[in-house]
């Protein structure tokens, strides 16, 4: 990989576009501090600008020079959860630009565990934009192929880390506002950080919008007791996500773990593939409103929505 890496880092020092692995979904890569290699980024991820996005770092002491001021508890996720799937929102320094943060005084950092994403910050040597690595809206990209799919050529480089770990984009927690919130529920879970979860914010973050994540075809959600009714009154070609084993009445059918990070991990893939079943119908079985299952069933309720 070092090669490619190598060369990946060149691009970005030249101003393109990189797609990596990192352990939440794919990123799509940009030197955060250059507004002409940020400019690019937006129009290809078709990202209206006042939509910031997260800064990665190789490190937590590289992260905390792009904050004006680091709350002691935010220094405690840091030191417990990075490298790993968590951004923190702090008060931004003048490093972060308003390019970056949409001009919000806020800025998004977090330090990806991914080897290869470790590599690339490392041997580029500075902080990296990246957004999810899809075009505005539609479902993160878990795969290198995947990204491919969905940007074609505009990217100039995809590196292939294999499928991702945690399969749903990290857990965001805001701390510009004095206590701690979560702005959007992740690979960590709000149980585990025991920190409140805020169900509406004022800030702009596209996570926060109704119809993200979204697969193109009409996708609702189903409680299990009513699943077989459902099914029952089917009367287009309809494709299923469940619990369950398949349905012969059903034409597409995939079944999922009962284990919360298992069913993360396979969910964005199991939504393309639904989405590419050629059916006029998605349904999915809701997952049980449990601790545990607040990520997934976020990302569920957005792409019904
Ligand atoms: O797991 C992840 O976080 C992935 C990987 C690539 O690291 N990235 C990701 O980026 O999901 P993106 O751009 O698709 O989502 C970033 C979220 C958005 O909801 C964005 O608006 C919010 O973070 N965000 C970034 N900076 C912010 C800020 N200063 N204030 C509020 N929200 C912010
Ligand atoms: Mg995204």
């Amino acid at each position: 990989m070092s090669n490619e890496v190598r060369r990946a880092a060149e691009i970005l020092r030249a101003g393109g576009l990189v797609a990596f692995p990192t352990e939440t979904v794919y990123g799509l890569g940009a030197d955060a501090s250059s507004a002409k290699a940020m400019a690019r980024l937006y129009e290809v991820k078709r990202r209206p600008a006042a939509h910031p996005v997260i800064v990665h770092f190789a490190s937590a002491a590289d992260a905390f020079q792009w904050a004006r001021e680091v709350p002691q508890d935010a220094k405690s996720l840091a030191e417990r959860y990075w490298p790993g799937p968590l951004t923190l929102i702090l008060k931004r320094s003048d490093k972060a630009k308003d390019f970056v943060t949409g001009g919000q005084p806020s800025v998004g950092v977090r330090v990806p565990s991914h080897p290869i994403a470790s590599e690339l910050l490392k041997e580029f040597g500075r902080p990296i934009a990246a957004p999810s690595a899809n075009r505005f809206g539609r479902v993160s990209p878990t795969t290198a192929a995947h990204v491919r799919e969905d940007l074609g050529a505009d990217v100039d480089l995809v590196l292939d880390g294999g499928p991702s770990e945690v399969g749903i984009e990290s857990t965001i927690v805001d701390f510009s506002g004095g206590d701690a919130v979560i702005l959007r529920p992740g690979g960590i879970s709000a149980a585990e950080l025991q920190i409140k979860s805020k169900a509406r914010s004022s800030i702009r973050h596209s996570g926060g919008m109704e119809k993200h994540y979204a697969p193109k075809t009409p996708a609702r959600l189903v409680a299990t007791h009513e699943l077989d009714q459902q099914i029952s009154q089917l009367k287009t070609r309809a494709a299923v996500l469940a619990f369950s084993r398949p349905d012969e009445r059903v034409d597409f059918w995939l079944r999922m773990p009962r284990d919360p990070a298992a069913y993360a991990r396979k969910l964005y893939a199991a939504l393309r593939e639904l989405d590419g079943a050629n059916c006029d119908a998605i349904l999915i079985e809701a997952p049980p409103a449990q601790s545990g299952w607040e990520a997934v069933i976020d990302r569920l309720r957005k792409a019904t929505a």
